[in-house]
């Protein structure tokens, strides 16, 4: 993992909190801060009252990266995605987090978070946090992506 990243945004829904303690656990054990944007329990709530705060946080640069969850990561994607600097990639498999670094320069990971297993939600982690940006010829697409 490259080590400045800290402090990663986490943020999820009620769906996600149990995966979201897993990361932060995962995080600080390899030396990593984070910021919590909540939720802090396990409670029914909404998404995007943790995700838009999260996105400002990386938007701004107070966190170069975020980390993200809900039950299907698409709420909290289509929400994160709304921000014009954010780039949310939702992810379940180790080599789309390859991808979304590799071309699309992604700045949140989103994990979707009753359909993956811990275990592969952490290598998804490793993967995105290890991943340079390729540039050159994505650099001009996702020049391209805010919506004008
Ligand atoms: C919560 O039940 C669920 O709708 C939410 O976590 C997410 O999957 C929405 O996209």
């Amino acid at each position: 993992m490259e080590n400045n990243l800290s402090p990663v945004a986490l943020c999820s829904d009620h769906a996600g909190y149990e995966l979201k303690s897993i990361i932060e656990g995962y995080l600080a054990s390899n030396g990593i801060a984070v910021k919590d944007f909540g939720t802090n329990s396990a409670d029914s709530c909404d998404y995007p009252d943790f995700a838009h705060p999260a996105a400002l946080a990386v938007e701004s640069g107070e966190c170069p990266i975020g980390i993200a969850m809900c039950g299907t990561g698409n709420g909290i994607s289509m929400t994160l995605n709304k921000h014009q600097g954010i780039r949310a990639a939702l992810c379940w498999a180790p080599e789309l987090a390859k991808l979304a670094r590799e071309h699309n320069n992604a700045n949140v990971l989103v994990l979707p978070a009753r359909f993956i297993d811990p275990v592969v939600a952490l290598n998804i982690v490793d993967t995105f946090l290890s991943t340079p940006f390729e540039g050159g010829r994505h650099e001009r697409r996702i020049e391209k992506i805010p919506a004008k």
